[in-house]
């Protein structure tokens, strides 16, 4: 049976989810990804002539691979690095969860499997992961949505799971959500065009969301969020010293449809919380 509070606000917030020594385990993980990444591959792929449609395509692969993602403003004209490289990164993503050892087991461990279970998930499935970096003035907002927006399903199924590996905070730029605000319909969904050569967003009801009864989502490293996929949710630009890592995991129901136009599409299948490799 579903977590009252989590039916009652669209949110669930498990203190002390992962211990203090796995969140070692997975920061020096991330570490190693960034110290192994060679920034020179991607700004090559973002300083073509056809910027905007090679940036498409090395999203548009990237639900089966591992790729990186810098923040807006860091590449200058000719795709070089304007700061260091591990301050460089918005995110990294999309299948940690199936192609890097670590991620594979750390995201089949019991606080993800357990968060899933609490939130009334039946047959979860592993869709994405991401590492949100979110750097010390560089990490920038991210605008109120819904994941149902972006993984979309029929019936709507997706739940994010947010892990804060730093502590988030309202300097840094922590989760805000609008509780309750499970229950609105979705206002637009982000989908591939029919020539499947970018994307575009369908917008279904134009109104912002309100400005009223949003609240800040403190959590100190460790901390587990579980996001119903039609909660909005936002974070701000993060203007303070301290970073601001995080980790998500979204999953899918195994028995609802996933349409081909969505903008995330993988080779790999997309198992659950047992799956026999790990
Ligand atoms: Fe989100």
């Amino acid at each position: 049976m579903r977590n009252s509070s989590f039916e009652q606000d669209g949110f669930l917030v498990i203190p002390d989810a992962v211990s203090t020594q796995t969140l070692r385990t997975i920061r020096r993980r991330i570490r190693e990804m960034v110290d192994d990444f060679d920034p020179n591959g991607v700004s090559t792929v973002f300083s073509t002539n056809d910027q905007s449609h090679s940036r498409d395509d090395y999203f548009l692969t990237s639900g089966d691979q591992i790729r990186f993602f810098f923040e807006d403003g860091v590449l200058d004209d000719d795709g070089h690095l304007l700061v260091d490289k591990h301050q460089s990164l918005n995110k990294i993503g999309h299948a940690m969860h199936d192609l890097d050892d670590v991620f594979r087991r750390f995201c089949r461990s019991t606080p993800f499997a357990d968060a899933a279970d609490a939130v009334g998930m039946t047959d979860p499935r592993l869709l994405q992961s991401m590492i949100i970096f979110k750097n010390p003035h560089i990490g920038g907002e991210v605008t109120p949505h819904t994941d149902h927006t972006f993984l979309w399903t029929e019936p709507q199924s997706v739940i994010g799971f947010w892990l804060a590996i730093d502590a988030a905070t309202e300097e840094n730029g922590c989760l805000w959500a609008l509780p309750g605000g499970h229950r609105l319909p979705v206002k637009s969904r982000f989908r591939r065009t029919p020539d499947d050569a970018a994307t575009e967003m369908e917008v279904f009801d134009e109104q912002p969301y309100p400005d009223e009864g949003w609240v800040p989502l403190e959590a100190e490293p460790g901390t587990l969020i579980a996001l119903h996929g039609s909660l909005p949710h936002r974070s701000s630009a993060n203007t303070s010293d301290q970073s601001r890592l995080a980790f998500t995991l979204h999953c899918i129901e195994g028995s609802a449809a996933y349409p081909a136009d969505n903008w995330l599409r993988r080779d790999l299948p997309a198992s659950g919380f047992q799956a026999a490799n790990c």
